[in-house]
């Protein structure tokens, strides 16, 4: 059987989280949430007392991590999205995530990744790719939103900084910065509710999807 993989790129906010869920149980595909791993090594460095900026210690924490951790309820926060982007830039710590994301990306039948690099180091060759976005006030008024409901107290513009501050860090550093694959198709959600947005990610899924198929 082959595999149909979907990359799901796009920055903080954009709406791919839900995207990705939503073409999920649209194509009955697994989803892993990548930002997931790298919440994961921030936090667990932060625990263990390590500094962000050793790209060793990050990295070797990187390389221990398992599935089980990502369940924790911390990696949800404000404060983990920020320690995600800080790890994020270290070589080591990506390179050490690679194999847990290819052997997801490998199941047979395929998958859903949702991401930062999906698209253009992770699954280059996935028949359907995905980046959405929004404007940085659209997305921060949804991560705000997200944020209290979670019961986080902190202001819109405070979150609208965080955004711009991951944007620049996440679009500016060397080693798989976020960018659009070429051959991505480009979802502007910032005038879409979550349905109509997930709507046309499907549409445009299926296009691919029918496309993939009769190159089989
Ligand atoms: O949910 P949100 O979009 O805020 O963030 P996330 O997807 O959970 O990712 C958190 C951080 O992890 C991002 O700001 C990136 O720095 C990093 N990340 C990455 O570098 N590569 C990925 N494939 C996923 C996340």
């Amino acid at each position: 059987m082959g595999r149909f993989v979907i990359a799901v790129d796009g920055p903080a906010a954009s709406g791919k989280g839900t995207i990705a869920m939503r073409l999920g149980r649209a194509f009955g595909l697994p989803v892993l949430d990548t930002g997931l791993l790298y919440r994961a090594v921030g936090v667990l460095t932060q625990r263990a007392g390590e500094s962000l900026d050793d790209e060793g210690a990050t990295g070797s924490i990187a390389a221990l991590m398992t599935a089980g951790q990502l369940d924790d309820p911390a990696l949800r926060t404000r404060a983990a999205g920020e320690l995600a982007s800080r790890v994020a830039i270290h070589r080591r710590v990506r390179d050490a995530l690679l194999a847990f994301q290819h052997s997801f990306a490998h199941q047979d039948g395929g998958a859903i990744l949702d991401g930062r690099d999906i698209g253009t180091v992770i699954c280059p060759d996935a028949p359907a790719k995905l980046y959405v976005t929004a404007t940085p006030e659209v997305r921060a008024e949804r991560r705000w939103k997200q944020l209290t409901a979670q019961g986080e107290v902190v202001a819109y513009e405070d979150v609208l900084a965080d955004i711009r501050r991951r944007d620049a860090r996440d679009g500016g550093r060397d080693t798989a910065p976020m960018v659009a694959a070429p051959d991505a198709q480009l979802l502007d959600t910032t005038e879409m509710t979550i349905e109509q947005a997930a709507d046309a990610a499907r549409r445009i899924v299926e296009v691919a999807r029918a496309r993939w198929e009769s190159s089989q």
